[in-house]
């Protein structure tokens, strides 16, 4: 944050209480705060904070070019939230200069196409043998907690993906500790406002328990991957490998922050993108037949493998607009490194800039009507006539998500698998309310009945 008086340029601003800026609405709902300033103040402003502190909201998509494109070396990731820190460490996340460089090319080639293709395909066969376990819920009619079944689901894909099969075993004592973690993380969790509050002794320790666990957990894994082959092992396998044939071996530490990051990264926005869509669809049934007609059709009651997703043109438009209106990343955090000009503007040396994806996502000259569940928004025809930096669920740029397509391939899938199988509908009485959490996340929880698909599909 700018701990100076006031930028180089008088950006417009709203005015805020004396000393306590505009910190109470911001505390509040941060996403819907940002969503008010953008129509209010367009493409740059100043919002300003507790005891003359300011951030510099940009929402317009041609300004967020130049924040994140054209004058990217004048920014850092803003790391200035300790608990992420301690969690991720020096990760590909967090890093930054020749260290993040080194990592991202070394990670790239784990996401190379022909890969994933090899990834969705035996993902396919874990997502089925997750969803049998729904049955229990069909046949008793309880509601599925859906935020949990996808974390849960999410989390044992990216564990494969990254630790090798042999994650299976140990899932449910990574997600008991990957709980305990979100339960003693500090609020608010996301790097805007942290700095101004502390959390309390006892919530820092419970976290700091949580994390050692981790710290161990993760440990096991990076000595059995000492022992064993690299096809065993996932992408730490494959890290480890590509490091030492560069003479250049990854220390334990170096590897564990990788595996945090990835496994982290890999699952949580993932598991909120499934639970937002499956939460969009049972609000809209028409357009929930859509899809259901498209994967029969495409698929019957076959698992799809990773050349049949590229015909489900219909899943990946609601997949995409589910994207736009719940953004699991809901905005970015960068700090100036030198002055940077943005729109006529200068943002100073030190000053922290945010994208907000939950304003840019429904600013109406580019979404009209921007609340509206609208798929369509999303032919290509429509893409064409858009400026395409309006839409950026995996961010722009060098820092953009390294897992953005495997993250769209994996999303088609399950939502594909889940209705070759099921309907889930919203519980009667559940109030769905989207919160700033790390990722965007239901307030209030997100209880989904479950009902059988059999006769469609001859399970
Ligand atoms: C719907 C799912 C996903 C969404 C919406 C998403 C979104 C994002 C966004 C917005 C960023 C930039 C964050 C920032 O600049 O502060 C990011 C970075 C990243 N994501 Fe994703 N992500 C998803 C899935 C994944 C998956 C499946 C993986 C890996 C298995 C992954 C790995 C990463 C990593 C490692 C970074 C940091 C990249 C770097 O700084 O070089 N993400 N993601």
């Amino acid at each position: 944050m700018n701990q100076t008086d006031e930028p180089a340029d008088p950006i417009p601003a709203p005015r805020g209480l004396p000393y306590f800026g505009c910190i109470a609405p911001l505390r509040r709902n941060p996403m819907e705060f940002f969503r008010r300033i953008a129509l209010r103040f367009g493409g740059i402003a100043r919002v300003p904070l507790q005891a003359r502190r300011s951030l510099f909201l940009v929402s317009e998509p041609k300004l967020i070019k130049e924040l994140l494109l054209d004058h990217r070396a004048r920014l850092m990731k803003n790391t200035r939230y300790p608990a992420m820190q301690r969690l991720l460490g020096q990760g590909l996340l967090l890093s930054e200069g020749e260290d993040w460089r080194r990592l991202r090319l070394l990670t790239q080639s784990a996401f190379k196409p022909t890969e994933l293709r090899r990834q969705v395909n035996w993902m396919g066969g874990y997502v089925a043998r997750y969803l049998e376990g729904w049955k229990r819920n069909t046949e008793s009619g309880a509601a599925l907690d859906a935020e949990l079944e996808f974390l849960r689901l999410t989390q044992l894909l990216a564990g494969i993906l990254v630790i090798g099969p042999r994650f299976e075993a140990e899932a449910e004592e990574m997600f008991a500790i990957t709980e305990a973690i979100k339960n003693s993380w500090p609020v608010p969790p996301r790097g805007i406002l942290s700095g101004l509050r502390k959390p309390s002794p006892e919530r820092a320790q419970r976290l700091e328990a949580a994390c050692s666990d981790l710290d161990r957990l993760v440990q096991h894994f990076i000595d059995r991957q000492h022992k064993a082959t690299t096809e065993e092992g996932g992408i730490l396998g494959m890290l480890k490998a590509a490091a030492e044939k560069e003479g250049q071996a990854f220390t334990d530490k170096e590897l564990r922050d990788q595996v945090v990051t990835l496994f982290f990264a890999g699952y949580e926005t993932s598991a909120a993108s499934m639970c937002w869509t499956h939460y969009l669809l049972s609000a809209h049934p028409r357009m929930r037949e859509r899809l259901l007609r498209e994967v029969d059709e495409q698929l019957g009651g076959r698992t799809p493998a990773g050349e049949d997703l590229e015909r489900l043109e219909y899943v990946e438009r609601v997949l995409q607009e589910s994207l736009r209106i719940y953004s699991p990343i809901h905005s970015l955090s960068r700090v100036a490194i030198e002055d940077c000009p943005v729109g006529g503007f200068v943002l100073r040396k030190d000053s922290t800039a945010v994208v907000s994806l939950y304003a840019t996502h429904r600013l109406p000259d580019y979404w009209p009507d921007p609340e509206r569940f609208d798929p369509e928004r999303f032919t290509p025809e429509a893409c064409a006539g858009r400026y395409g930096l309006a839409y950026i669920p995996f961010a722009v740029g060098h820092r953009n998500c390294i897992g953005g397509t495997l993250a769209m391939m994996e999303g088609k899938l399950i939502l594909a698998q889940v209705a070759q199988r099921y309907l889930l509908d919203l519980a009667p009485g559940q109030r769905v309310e989207a919160m700033a959490a790390t990722t965007m996340r239901p307030r209030h929880g997100m209880r989904m009945h479950v009902r059988a698909r059999a006769a469609q599909n001859g399970r």
